[in-house]
C-alpha cells in the first residue's frame, strides 16, 4: 500500500516522541539571523549555537520536519531526484546519545516503522584521513545489526563529511561539522548507466542508488589555523529527506511520482495533453514546473516577493524558468494560476496558512508571469535567429557572450535562459569560458549587477567568528536603543550579520532625524562602555513575554524559550537593559564589542528602514 506523506510525518513524530524527543518548531525559509545564507538549507540551521555548546531550552533530544531550499540544485532539477524545495526529517542529540543509539534507531525507523526491505539498504561510512581516523565504531554497529561487509562502503570527506559549507577545507572558522554515516536505497529496477563509471556503488550518480538519510556525528569545530578541535559535546544531527524516504517506501525511483509532487505533474499532463515519462525533454520540463511551483509557493507564503535581489531574485528565477519550460510543453498561459491551488491542496494540512494566502500568491505570480512571457517571446525570436547561424572556432564563446549580454541589457533576458537555449540546441559551448567573457562584458558596461545574488546562490553561510558574535550582541543593543529613541512602535523586520558589519531592518512610523540617529549610536556605545554582563535564562514562553522580552514576530517559538539579557542579573532580570528571545551566541560582556559606528541609515519601504553599523 502506498505510504503517504501525511502518514510518514506521523510515523516520524511518533517514533521520536517515544524516545523522549521534543519537537522544535521549524524556522522560516528565510532565516532571521544568518548573514550570508539566503535560505534555510538544513534542519540543523537553527541549532548551530546549541551544537557549539549553548543549552537548548527544550533539552538535549529534539526532532522536527524542516522545510528547506537548496538553490545550488536548481540546474540539476529534471532528473529523478533533485528538487530545490525539500523537507528534511531531523532528530538531534545535543551531547546526549551518540553513534550506538542513533544508528540502531535510524535502522529501526527505516526497517521496522517504514518497512524498507533490508536487502535494498546500503551503508556508507567515513574512510578516514591523516587527521581523522576511519569510523570503525559505526562500522561495527552496522555489522552488529546484521549488515554484511559487502554492503558497507567507505568514502572520504567529499562524501562522508557534513558541514553547512561542505568539505572541511571550505569551512569557515568556528563552524561545526563532522563525519557521517549515510543510508542508501537501491532501486534494482534501474540499470546502472556506465556513463557514470564502470561499476555502480551507493554514491554513483546513475540513479540506481538514492541517499535517503544522513547521520552526522557533529563533533568538530574549525579552528583559526585550519585544524579541528573537539566541540564541547558529541552531537548527533540526523537528516532524512522526506521525499526520498517516500520514494524508497513506495519503491519508486522517481521522487516526482510521490504524493507531494505527482498531483502537480498530473495537472500539467491534463493541461498540456503531454504524457509524463514518455519523452525525455517533456518529462524534464514537467519536473521543473512541479518543483519550481512548490518552491515558489512556499517562498511567497513566507513573505518573499519577486525582485532583483537576493531571495526575491531566486523566486523570480523560479517563475521565469516556469514560463520558459512551460513554453517547451506548449503551456503558454496561466501556468501559475493553474498550479498554485494544487500545491495548496497538497500541503494545506501541514502548512495551515497556505489556503488564506492562495489568492495573493496567485496574483503576485500572474503579474510576474505575464511580464516575463513578453520578454521571452521577444528575446526568443532574436535567439532563434542567432543560434541558427553556423558559428564555430575559438570565437564562439565571445560571440555568444556578447549576444547574451545584449539580450539582457535590451530586454532583460536572463543569461541562464540563454544558456538553456544553447543547451537545448546541443551546441558545444565551453560554459566556463562563456561565463568569464560574459562577466567581463558585464562589468565593462557597469550594468546593475546581479552577480552578488548569484554568488550567494552557491550557498554561503553564517560564520561564528568572534567578530560576528560581537555584532550579534551589538544588534541587541541597537534594537533596544531604537525603542528608547523612537518609542514602542518599532518592530524588527530582519537582521543580517557578517564578520564585517551588522544590518538591521525595522519598521517605524517615521524616519529618524540626524540627531535621533546620533542618539541611537550614543546609547549603544554607552551600554558598551558600561561593561554590562550578557547572560541568558531558559523560561516558559509566557514568562518571557511577561518580563517584556522582545520576540521576532515572524518566528514561531516553542513552549520554552531562551532569553538573552544585557545587564541586570538573575535575581533582578527586570533591570536588564535589553531582553530578547534568542538562541545566541553572544559575548559575555558588552565591553568585548568595542566602538560601534552607524554607517548608513536608509528607507527601504514605506515604513521600513535599514541600518548598517560596524
Ligand atoms: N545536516 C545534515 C543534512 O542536512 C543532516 O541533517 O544532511
Amino acid at each position: 500500500m502506498m505510504l503517504t506523506h501525511t502518514k510518514l510525518r506521523d510515523k516520524f513524530a511518533q517514533f521520536w516522541k517515544t524516545k523522549s524527543h521534543k519537537e522544535i518548531p521549524p524556522i522560516p525559509l528565510v532565516p532571521k539571523e544568518d548573514p550570508t545564507t539566503l535560505f534555510t538549507g538544513s534542519g540543523m540551521q537553527q541549532l548551530v549555537p546549541y551544537l557549539l555548546g549553548e543549552t537548548h531550552p527544550l533539552g538535549k533530544r529534539l526532532y522536527n520536519i524542516q522545510r528547506g531550499i537548496r538553490t545550488q540544485d536548481i540546474d540539476e532539477v529534471g532528473d529523478n531526484r533533485h528538487t530545490t524545495f525539500f523537507e528534511m526529517m531531523g532528530n538531534w542529540s545535543l551531547g546526549d546519545y551518540f553513534k550506538k543509539e542513533q544508528i540502531v534507531w535510524c535502522w529501526d525507523f527505516l526497517t521496522k516503522e517504514i518497512g524498507l526491505s533490508k536487502s535494498n539498504l546500503f551503508i556508507s561510512v567515513f574512510a578516514g584521513t591523516k587527521f581523522i581516523p576511519r569510523d570503525t565504531e559505526s562500522i561495527s554497529i552496522w555489522k552488529s545489526l546484521g549488515t554484511p561487509q559487502s554492503k558497507i562502503f567507505y568514502y572520504g570527506p567529499d562524501k562522508n563529511w557534513w558541514s553547512r559549507a561542505g568539505i572541511p577545507d571550505n569551512m569557515p572558522v568556528g563552524e561545526p561539522g563532522g563525519i557521517t554515516s549515510e543510508v542508501f536505497y537501491e532501486f534494482t529496477q534501474v540499470p546502472h548507466n556506465s556513463k557514470f563509471g564502470p561499476k555502480c556503488h551507493p554514491n554513483c550518480d546513475c540513479g540506481r542508488f538514492l541517499e535517503i538519510c544522513n547521520n552526522v556525528f557533529m563533533q568538530y569545530k574549525k579552528e583559526k589555523d585550519g585544524s579541528f578541535s573537539e566541540l564541547p559535546n558529541k552531537n548527533v544531527d540526523f537528516g532524512g529527506g522526506l521525499e526520498r524516504i517516500l520514494a524508497a517506501a513506495n519503491e519508486n525511483p522517481d521522487v516526482f511520482k510521490i504524493d507531494v509532487l505527482f498531483p502537480i505533474i498530473q495537472k500539467v499532463e491534463t493541461l498540456t495533453g503531454k504524457k509524463y515519462g514518455k519523452k525525455f525533454d517533456d518529462t524534464r520540463s514537467m519536473r521543473i514546473l512541479s518543483d519550481h511551483i512548490r518552491s515558489a509557493v512556499m517562498l511567497a507564503a513566507d513573505g518573499v516577493i519577486p525582485s532583483n535581489k537576493d531571495q526575491g531574485y531566486f523566486l523570480r528565477r523560479l517563475l521565469r524558468r516556469m514560463v520558459r519550460f512551460g513554453k517547451n510543453l506548449g503551456f503558454d498561459k496561466e501556468i501559475t494560476v493553474n498550479l498554485v491551488p494544487i500545491v495548496v491542496e497538497i500541503f494545506k494540512k501541514v502548512y495551515k496558512d497556505l489556503p488564506s494566502k492562495q489568492k495573493i500568491i496567485q496574483s503576485l505570480f500572474e503579474t510576474e508571469e505575464i511580464k516575463f512571457r513578453n520578454t521571452l517571446n521577444n528575446a526568443q525570436h532574436e535567439v532563434e535567429k542567432f543560434l541558427s547561424r553556423p558559428f564555430s572556432g575559438n570565437k564562439l564563446e565571445e560571440k555568444y557572450a556578447q549576444l547574451a549580454f545584449d539580450l539582457y541589457q535590451s530586454m532583460g533576458y536572463p543569461v541562464e535562459m540563454f544558456i538553456e537555449d544553447v543547451r537545448q540546441r546541443k551546441i558545444n559551448l565551453d560554459i566556463n569560458k562563456f561565463h568569464t567573457l560574459y562577466k567581463h562584458t558585464f562589468s565593462k558596461h557597469q550594468a546593475v549587477s546581479k552577480e552578488g545574488a548569484d554568488k550567494k546562490f552557491k550557498g554561503g553561510l553564517a560564520d561564528n567568528s568572534e567578530k560576528t558574535i560581537r555584532y550579534h550582541t551589538a544588534t541587541h543593543l541597537l534594537h533596544q536603543a531604537l525603542f528608547d529613541v523612537l518609542g514602542n512602535q518599532v518592530r524588527q523586520e530582519g537582521s543580517n550579520i557578517t564578520s564585517d558589519r551588522l544590518r538591521f531592518d525595522f519598521s517605524a512610523p517615521k524616519k529618524m532625524s540626524g540627531s535621533e540617529l546620533k542618539k541611537v549610536e550614543a546609547i549603544i556605545n554607552k551600554k558598551i562602555a558600561e561593561a554590562l554582563d550578557v547572560w541568558y535564562k531558559i523560561v516558559p514562553k509566557t514568562e518571557a513575554y511577561k518580563i517584556g522580552a522582545r520576540a521576532f514576530f515572524k518566528e514561531k517559538y516553542p513552549e520554552k524559550v531562551k532569553v538573552y539579557f544585557v545587564g541586570g542579573s538573575i535575581s533582578s532580570p527586570q533591570t536588564a537593559y535589553s531582553k530578547e528571545f534568542c538562541g545566541g551566541p553572544h559575548v559575555k560582556n558588552t565591553k568585548e564589542i568595542g566602538l560601534v559606528h552607524i554607517l548608513k541609515y536608509e528607507k527601504i519601504g514605506s515604513t521600513l528602514y535599514r541600518i548598517y553599523a560596524k
